[in-house]
C-alpha cells in the first residue's frame, strides 16, 4: 500500500482513547501498530493495523516492535488511568506509568522515533486557581495519577530534548462518547466514568451515586469538560501533523463548555427518556469542583475544533454504544 504514510507505534491502542485513535490515523492515511498488554484493553478493538502483546517495561521487545514496523511515531496511551487506585496503589502507578514511560522512551531512543505524542491530563493541573484552564496553568497534581503524567511530560521532554525527538505534550479533559460510526465503545471494568454509568442507570441498571452536591457550583455537583473520544483522537492526528514542523507542543484538548453531574444526567433523562435512578453520596476525595479547559491554543496552533462534543452527541453514542454491548452480552 504505497499510498499508505508509514506505520505508527500506538500504545493502548486496545484501549478506549487509543482504539478510536486507530481509527482516525487510518483514516489520515497512516498505519497504527496497537502494542498493548491487554491488562485493560481488548483485543477486539484492534481492527485498523497490526497488534503485537507487550508491556511498555519490556524495553527490548519494545523496541524490537518499533524496528520491525519501521515505525518512526508513536502515541503512547498505554497507563492506568483511575484517579481513585492511584491513591490506594500508587506503587502500582508509578510502576506502570512512570517505569512504562521510561521504558518506552529507551526504546524509542534505541529505534531512533523522531515524533511523539503522549497522553497527558487535566489532572496534572490539581485544583487551578483559575478556570478555564489555559496551558500556562501551574501544574500541581493532587493525586499519585496526576503525578506520574507530570513525571511523564518531563521525561519525555528531557529525553526528547537529548535526542531530537519532537514531542506533543496532551492534556485531556474528560474523554466521553463513543465512536459515531458505532464500532468502537467504552469498556472499562469496573467502569467509574459518569456518562456510561448514568446511561446504565436509566436502562435499568444500579442507581447513579452522585459524588457531593455541596460544591460551590450552581447546581452544588461537580463540573467537567467532556470532550468526545472521537475529537480528541482527532486532536492526536492533528498534533503528531503539527510536530513535522514543530519540536514541541503542549496543548489543553477539552470543548471549553462545562457540564455539572447533574446536567449529565438531564441530558441522559432527554435522550432516553427515562429516568436516571440516583442517589447522593459524598463528595469523592480528589475531585475537584470544577475543571473546564481554555481551548484556545490548540485551536490556534492546531486548528483544532471540536465536531462531536456537544452533550447531544456524546450521549447518544455513549448510550448507542452501551445499547449495543448489552444486547451482544444477551446473545452470548
Ligand atoms: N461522578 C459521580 N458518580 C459516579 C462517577 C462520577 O458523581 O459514579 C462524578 C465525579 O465526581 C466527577 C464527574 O462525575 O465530578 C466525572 O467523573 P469521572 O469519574 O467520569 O471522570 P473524572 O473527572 O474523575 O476523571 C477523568 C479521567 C481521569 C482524569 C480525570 C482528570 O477519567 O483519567 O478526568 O480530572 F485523570
Amino acid at each position: 500500500m504505497s499510498d499508505r504514510r508509514g506505520a505508527v507505534i500506538v500504545t493502548g491502542g486496545a484501549g478506549f482513547i487509543g482504539s478510536h485513535a486507530c481509527k482516525a490515523l487510518d483514516a489520515a492515511g497512516w498505519t497504527p501498530v496497537t502494542l498493548d498488554n491487554l491488562s485493560t484493553g481488548h483485543r477486539d478493538a484492534v481492527r485498523w493495523g497490526p497488534f503485537e502483546k507487550v508491556d511498555m517495561r519490556d524495553t527490548e521487545h519494545v523496541a524490537d516492535a518499533i524496528s520491525r514496523f519501521e515505525a518512526s511515531a508513536v502515541l503512547h496511551f498505554a497507563a492506568s488511568a483511575y484517579v481513585g487506585e492511584s491513591v490506594e496503589r500508587p506503587d502500582a502507578y508509578y510502576d506502570n506509568n512512570v517505569g512504562g514511560m521510561l521504558s518506552l522512551l529507551k526504546a524509542c531512543v534505541a529505534a531512533g522515533v523522531t515524533r511523539f505524542v503522549f497522553s497527558s491530563s487535566c489532572a496534572t493541573y490539581g485544583v487551578p486557581a483559575t478556570v478555564p484552564i489555559d496551558e500556562a496553568t501551574p501544574q500541581s497534581p493532587i493525586n499519585p495519577y496526576g503525578r506520574t503524567k507530570v513525571m511523564g511530560e518531563q521525561m519525555l521532554a528531557d529525553v526528547a530534548r537529548q535526542h531530537g525527538i519532537s514531542y506533543a505534550l496532551l492534556r485531556y479533559f474528560n474523554a466521553a462518547g463513543a465512536d459515531p460510526d458505532g464500532e468502537l465503545a467504552e469498556r472499562h471494568d469496573p467502569e467509574t466514568h459518569l456518562l456510561p454509568l448514568a446511561v446504565r442507570a436509566a436502562l435499568g441498571g444500579p442507581a447513579l451515586r452522585v459524588f457531593g452536591s455541596d460544591y460551590e457550583t450552581p447546581d452544588g455537583t461537580c463540573i467537567r469538560d467532556y470532550i468526545h473520544v472521537t475529537d480528541l483522537a482527532h486532536g492526536h492526528v492533528a498534533a503528531l501533523d503539527a510536530l513535522a514542523d514543530r519540536p514541541t507542543l503542549a496543548l489543553n484538548l477539552g470543548s471549553g463548555t462545562g457540564y455539572s453531574v447533574l446536567q449529565i444526567i438531564e441530558a441522559v433523562e432527554r435522550h432516553t427518556g427515562r429516568a436516571v435512578r440516583r442517589e447522593l453520596a459524598p463528595r469523592r476525595p480528589g475531585d475537584p469542583a470544577m475543571l473546564v479547559a481554555d481551548p484556545a491554543r490548540a485551536r490556534a496552533v492546531l486548528g483544532f475544533e471540536c465536531r462531536h462534543s456537544d452533550i447531544t452527541t456524546i450521549v447518544r453514542t455513549a448510550a448507542r454504544a452501551l445499547e449495543s454491548q448489552e444486547a451482544n452480552a444477551s446473545i452470548a
